[in-house]
This record gives structure tokens, C-alpha cells and sequence, in this order.
């Protein structure tokens, strides 16, 4: 049973389950189960399973009641689901602005003097920014952007660090119906380039650096360099983020090029929200799938607001007249698309929001920052929980944590480990974690605890949440009670990806064609004997590391680009910091010399072309990968090899040799980070 209270849970899945086999291994078993702390259940906003048999007995019902009373609607909707598989619509013919959602809407109703973020930058400089001030520059930037000839339809680019202007930016382009795309500040100007170039936006609003750990990161040198093959692009607007006294000088191109301060400075305060269709797109964000293209994935207003809005409210139990709450990851990812910016401010939420990293000056500045804002909700990832734990509790518990009630968990499977260290340092034993699961495509969370509810198990993401349909199927698509498997989606959800831009093939290619009828995640998943889901990593050739979803083709792709290199096979190595390292085996051209410092070298390519998220963490040198006849890269081999493992029988390998001097390669290292 999932819930604390004592109805019984109805057994996961509605398809035949006589003879599914479990299609991957059980690894762990984790007994240690957590019921709601008793301080914590009675003011929570879920206490019973409630929602979740709204959701059971009317879907489409339970999520029109949710986007009455979560969203206000310019036009009511005329079909709540219109499903065409694998294309939906929700709320069809409804018409709403998501920046009047998030803005108008609490002035309207007397909320404009609430904090809707507390800013950090991270030299420490603060900005208090309320909901009417927030609104006032939302209503400017928009206004700078029509008059920079951004009409409805119209992408628009953001490249910039955490600082209120990517908000600000962001809700300006919602407000007047220009779709953004966001791309990680940490991005390389290639991954920019691309990125623009799919979605041929038109203006591209970006800094002239951030900082990060005490040093400026220059943005707007990359956006120039991503801008000498990017035609679409009209305008570059530059926000001073550092400074010529923080060591930044940037070239600015007349008449391309334009400062922040001095188009806002004669702007318009007023610029009246667009009407938007809940079919019209909002945003594009890209992220990797198992080739070098990246993937626009699309995703529209109605549906979106309305789901990241119930998720953000029920998992973290918002109450926002009193609750502090931080999501700590970076606005460039969907994390932030939908629990910094959209969801919290669809509530009415005050957010903190922090420039720089973890440890800048020092190991504790997370636990000064919640200790002096009073953060009552943290959501951040089992990388960073993992880092900490290296660090060790003297940090924590140099602060009062005390106001904590709520911790969250996104981004790839939290070890039992790192859950209790959170639960416990983090959270004085007396908070709920949430290990909410979902992905760019969802857009939202779909699987989660409740926690004022669930009874929590130490690395298990609990259940679909209410209004969602998942289930875990073997190979052949049959549903499984109880074993490992693949996690699938088997109904639209009002937050879903609406496709890939400009590739409906490849958007029904990549999701639904691997199970019929079903939307496929790419993750493994284990089902207990209580119905517990467990994520257990990604099944395909995608690597998690850190929380972020890095190709191993897109990394190949980049280190091939590289002159001396023949060839390159990269696996997922487990990592206990990042979750996953990226290992690469490379070949050489002949004549090319495999010294320490090509190693490097290649690194900072792959950095180069793609960002350094992406570097490899370790170069192994070969003659020759292992392959199979038919030519295939034998990655499993290779990711025990990383590992460390036993290799195994190798029989069916074209060279049987290889295997032995990759062992030995890999025993080597002849280049290692750390
Ligand atoms: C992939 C999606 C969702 C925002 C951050 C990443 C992994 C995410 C969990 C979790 C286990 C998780 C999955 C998923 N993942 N959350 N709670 N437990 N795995 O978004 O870049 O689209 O990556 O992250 O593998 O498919 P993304």
C-alpha cells in the first residue's frame, strides 16, 4: 500500500500480467519505509487518496477541474482532450496568456507586494523582487521585443545565467505569444548555434557573462561566435551582468547588437497580454536524444500551466502565503522551466532564486542561503546530495536548518544512501523527500510521492501522481505487477511534449513506437511487491550525468570532429558524484600520438563543441574497438570495461584481442580527471 491512509491501492497496471517477464534484473531491495512525520500531516493540502480516485474514476474530468481552479481562462475550452495518438490537445479552444497567469492574475487579486524572488547573486548582491515589480520589467521587455519586431509565432533565443532578467525574458516572450527556446548557460556557442539555427529565431537576449565561482563566464563571446552562421538572427539584447570592472568587455555589433539597460529605460510599462490559443506553442526546449541532432521538444500553454501548477502545489504541499521555496536547479534546464519560473509563479510562490554554485565562497553556501531566506521547500538533485556527502556534515550543520518541511529530489535515481543523508542532515529527520520523476518531454512530474500521504521508501519515486497512467511493461509490452521492466506512459497528460519541431516522424519514431499504443521514457523501471515504482536508469544509449541527459552519440560525434581522431565509442560509467561518468575509448589516427596531453585536448573539444557538461571524465586510448560482425560497437562490453567488471564471454567478437588491451588500457587510464 501506498498511501498512509487504509484503503487499498489499486494493483498497478490494467493490462494482462499472467505471463510478463521481467524484462530487467532486480537489484536492490530496500526495506526502510517513512510515514508522514505526524508534525507534518495535519496542515498538508493532501491527506487521503482523495485525488487520486477523482483522477480514476474521471481523468479528463479531474484535469478540467484542475485548470478551472488552477488557471484563469480569457475563453473557456471546448473539449477538454481532443486524442489523435499519438498527437493531443487539452483544453481545446480555450484561450489564456501564461505571463497573465503568473503576473496580472496576483496583482489583480491584492498579491502584488508578495516576494516572488528572493535573488542571490553570487558575489552577494541581493534584489528582493515582488509580483507588481516583477510585472512592471515582464511588461517592459515584452514591449522591447515588439518594438524589436518580435510578432506572435516569432523565436526567441535566450542564452544567459541565473540573474531575474532570464525570467524576466522568459515571461516577456509568453507574454506576447513568441515561443523562447532557452539554452543553458554553460552550453557551448556550437550547441547554441544549432540550437538557433533549428529554430531560426529571430532575436537572442543573453549577458555579457555570469559568474561562476568567482569568475565571469563569457556569454556573449559565445553567442558571437554561434552568430557568424546563425542568418535568422536580427538582434542581440545584452544584459551587464559583470561588468567592465568584473574583467568583462564585450564588442558590441551596431545595429545587431543592443544593451538591456538602455532599451528598457524607455519602454513602455503596459503592453497587454496576447491571447493565446492553449494549442499555441510556448516554448522549445532541446534536449539529447541517442543521435547527434538534438530534439526541439515542444510544449504548449493550457495543458502545461495547468499540470505544472497541480504538481508544483501538491508535491512540495505549497502554501504560499508562508512557504520559502528554492528549486536550486539552473532555469536553462526544464527543472527550471516548470518549478522555478512557471509552476512556482502560477501559485503565487515566493522562489529563491541563486546565481552561482554550491561552493562559492565556501562548501556552505546553500545552507546559508536557506538558513537567511527562511526556505522552507528545497528541490535539487542527487548529484548535488552526493557532492555534499563528500563534503561532509560540518557544512549543514554550521546553520540552522530548521525552517526546512519539504525536500525534493529530480534528475536521475537517488540511492538509499544519499536519500537518508538528505533526510537526515538536510532534513532534521522531520521532512518528507518527494523523488519526483519526469523529463523534458513530460513536463512536468508524473511520478512522485504525496507528502502528507505516502508512506516513503529510501529511492523509490512512489507512484504516478494523480491524473497520470504509468505503467511497467516487459520486451514484449505486457504489464508487470512486480519485477523490472520499461516505464511507459499509457494516457495523454495535459503536459505532455506536443512533438519534436519540425520532425513529427522522428516524435512518433523516438516515444511510441517501441510499445504500441504506449509512450516510452527510455527508462528502466522495477515494480515492488507494494506497487512501488523504482527508476533504475536510462535503457538506451543516453547517459545521465549529474542529472543531465548527455548523448553518447552526440559525444562521439564530437571527439570524431576532432582531426586526429578515427574513431570513438563512449559508455555511461557509474559515477558515485555525477551518477554517471562519460568514459570515451578513442582510436587514433595512424601517425597520432596517444600522449596525456591529446587526452586533454580531446576533452576540451568535446567541451568546446558541445559544453562542459559533456567533457569526458576519462580518455582511454585503443588500436581497435570491440565490435561485433555486423559491425556494432559493443557498448555493454565497453561500460564493463569502465566499470571495472569482469569482461566475460567475448566469443562474439571480430577481434578477441581487443578485449584484452582495453582491459589493460582501462586498468591504465592513461587519462583521468581526477
Ligand atoms: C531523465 C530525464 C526531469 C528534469 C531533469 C532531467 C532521469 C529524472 C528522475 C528520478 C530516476 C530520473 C530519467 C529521465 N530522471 N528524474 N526522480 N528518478 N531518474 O530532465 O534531461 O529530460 O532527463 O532523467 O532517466 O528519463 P531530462
Amino acid at each position: 500500500m501506498v498511501g498512509s491512509d487504509t484503503s487499498p491501492m489499486e494493483p498497478i497496471g490494467t493490462g494482462p500480467s499472467g505471463d510478463a517477464r521481467a524484462a530487467i534484473e532486480d537489484f536492490y531491495v530496500e526495506e526502510r519505509t517513512f510515514p508522514p512525520p505526524a508534525s507534518f500531516g495535519a496542515g498538508a493540502l493532501a491527506t487521503t487518496r482523495e485525488l487520486y480516485d477523482a483522477a480514476e474514476a474521471d481523468l479528463e474530468g479531474f484535469w478540467a477541474k484542475q485548470a478551472e481552479s488552477l488557471v484563469d481562462w480569457f475563453e473557456p475550452w471546448e473539449r477538454v482532450l481532443v486524442w489523435d495518438p499519438p498527437f493531443a490537445k487539452w483544453f481545446e479552444g480555450g484561450k489564456l496568456n501564461v505571463s497573465y497567469n503568473c503576473l496580472d492574475r496576483h496583482l489583480r487579486e491584492g498579491r502584488g507586494d508578495r516576494v516572488a524572488y528572493y535573488f542571490e547573486g553570487e558575489p552577494g548582491d541581493r534584489r528582493v523582487i515582488t509580483y507588481a515589480e516583477l510585472a512592471v520589467e515582464v511588461n517592459r521587455f515584452a514591449n522591447v521585443l515588439k518594438d524589436l519586431g518580435v510578432n506572435k509565432g516569432d523565436k526567441v533565443a535566450v542564452y544567459m545565467g541565473m540573474i531575474p532578467e532570464l525570467p524576466v525574458a522568459i515571461l516577456a516572450c509568453a507574454r506576447i505569444g513568441a515561443p523562447h527556446s532557452v539554452v543553458f548557460g554553460g552550453f557551448s556557442s556550437k550547441a547554441l548555434e544549432s540550437r538557433i539555427l533549428d529554430a531560426e529565431a529571430k532575436v537572442v537576449v543573453t549577458a555579457d557573462g555570469s559568474w561562476r565561482r568567482g569568475n565571469p563566464v563569457r556569454l556573449k563571446e559565445g553567442v558571437d561566435a554561434a552568430l557568424e552562421n546563425t542568418p535568422s538572427v536580427e538582434h542581440v539584447v545584452v544584459v551587464r551582468r559583470i561588468g567592465e570592472e568584473g574583467g568583462v568587455q564585450v564588442s558590441m555589433k551596431p545595429g545587431r547588437d543592443l544593451w538591456w539597460h538602455d532599451l528598457m529605460a524607455s519602454a513602455g510599462t503596459e503592453c497587454a497580454p496576447e491571447l493565446m490559443d492553449s494549442e499555441d506553442l510556448l516554448y522549445l526546449l532541446y534536449t539529447s536524444g541517442t543521435t547527434a541532432r538534438p530534439k526541439g521538444i515542444m510544449h504548449t500553454t493550457g495543458g502545461y500551466l495547468t499540470q505544472v501548477a497541480f504538481t508544483h502545489k501538491y508535491v512540495f504541499d505549497l502554501h504560499p502565503e508562508t512557504d520559502v521555496y528554492w528549486c536550486a536547479a539552473d532555469i536553462g534546464w526544464v527543472t527550471g522551466h516548470s518549478y522555478i519560473v512557471y509552476g512556482p509563479l502560477a501559485n503565487g510562490a515566493t522562489s529563491v532564486l541563486y546565481e552561482g554554485t554550491p561552493d562559492y565562497p565556501d562548501k556552505d553556501r546553500w545552507w546559508d542561503i536557506i538558513e537567511r531566506y527562511k526556505v522552507t521547500i528545497l528541490y535539487c538533485a542527487p548529484t548535488g546530495i552526493r557532492t555534499f556527502m563528500k563534503w561532509g556534515t560540518v557544512y549543514p550543520e554550521k546553520h540552522d536548518l530548521s525552517s526546512l518541511r519539504v525536500l525534493g529530489s529530480v534528475g536521475e535515481p537517488i540511492n538509499p544512501e544519499a536519500w537518508i543523508w538528505y533526510y537526515e542532515h538536510i532534513g532534521g529527520s522531520r521532512c518528507p523527500v518527494v523523488d519526483t520523476w519526469w523529463q523534458t518531454e513530460t513536463g512536468s512530474i508524473m511520478v512522485s510521492p504525496l507528502p502528507g500521504l505516502s508512506v516513503l521508501k529510501p529511492g523509490s519515486a512512489v507512484e504516478a501522481l494523480p491524473g497520470v497512467r504509468g505503467e511497467v511493461v516487459d520486451d514484449e509490452g505486457r504489464v508487470l505487477t512486480r519485477g523490472g521492466g520499461y516505464f511507459t506512459l499509457t494516457h495523454p497528460w495535459p503536459a505532455m511534449l506536443r512533438g519534436i519541431y519540425g520532425d513529427p516522424e522522428r516524435y512518433k519514431e523516438t516515444y511510441w513506437t517501441r510499445f504500441p499504443g504506449r509512450y516510452f521514457a527510455g527508462d528502466g523501471a522495477k515494480v515492488d511487491g507494494d506497487g512501488y515504482i523504482w527508476f533504475i536508469g536510462r535503457v538506451d544509449d543516453v547517459m545521465n550525468v549529474s542529472g543531465h541527459r548527455v548523448s553518447t552519440t552526440e559525444v562521439e560525434s564530437a571527439l570524431v570532429d576532432h582531426p586526429s581522431v578515427a574513431e570513438a565509442a563512449v559508455v555511461g560509467a557509474n559515477d558515485p558524484t555525477t551518477g554517471q561518468a562519460i568514459v570515451a575509448f578513442v582510436t587514433l589516427r595512424s601517425g597520432e600520438e596517444k600522449a596525456g596531453a591529446r587526452g586533454e585536448e580531446l576533452r576540451a573539444h568535446v567541451a568546446m563543441r558541445i559544453g562542459p557538461i559533456a567533457r569526458p571524465k576519462t580518455i582511454i586510448f585503443t588500436d581497435e574497438l570491440p565490435k561485433t560482425r555486423s559491425g556494432k560497437i559493443m557498448r555493454r562490453l565497453l561500460r564493463d570495461v569502465a566499470d571495472g567488471h569482469d569482461l566475460g564471454d567475448t566469443t562474439t567478437l571480430a577481434d578477441p584481442e581487443v578485449v584484452d588491451q582495453i582491459r589493460t588500457m582501462a586498468e591504465e587510464r592513461l587519462f583521468a580527471e581526477d
